[in-house]
């Protein structure tokens, strides 16, 4: 029997009758059409999927739908409101990226990563980014970009 399941994503009020097994990643690419959002495991490790739950990343492959009733999700689509996030910025500029599978993931981490840390090390940048996998970049322009984009938002604050 279907539930009724009720969010924000991306700032837009959605409500839909699903299943109860569904879960977040699922709805929000088959139901919603947001597919940023990608799927690279069945095993919870490789962070692709990763979005905000009311502020903090989560693995939405790891989430029901239902257990995201009544709150704010934000999917890659919704940090840059018509143009780039710093964050995506920073990825552009450093090459952060190869074949881009992970990248929404590892985005939406990195983020997150600065929300809880605005200063972080290299090696905090690494520590704060180990659930999420990139096959292809050896991470090195992966942590060059999110200090670059921790540079550039930190001189937005100012
Ligand atoms: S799809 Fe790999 S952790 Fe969610
Ligand atoms: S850029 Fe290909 S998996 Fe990270």
């Amino acid at each position: 029997m279907d539930v009724s399941v009720s969010m924000t994503v991306n700032g837009v009020e959605h409500s839909h009758a699903v299943e109860p097994r569904t879960l977040l990643v699922h709805y929000l690419r088959d139901t919603l059409g947001l597919t940023g959002t990608n799927i690279g495991c069945d095993t919870s490790q490789c962070g692709a999927c990763t979005v905000h739950i009311d502020g903090d990343a989560a693995k939405s492959c790891t989430v029901l739908a239902v257990q995201a009733d009544g709150c704010a999700v934000t999917t890659i689509e919704g940090i840059g409101n018509g143009s780039l996030h710093p964050m995506q910025q920073a990825f552009w500029d450093e090459h952060g990226l190869q074949c881009g599978y992970c990248t929404p993931g590892m985005i939406m981490a990195s983020i997150d990563l600065l929300n809880r840390n605005a200063d972080p090390s290299r090696a905090e940048i690494r520590h704060g980014l180990e659930g999420n996998i990139c096959r292809c970049t050896g991470y090195q322009n992966i942590v060059n970009a999110v200090a670059s984009a921790a540079k550039e938002m930190a001189g937005a604050d100012a």
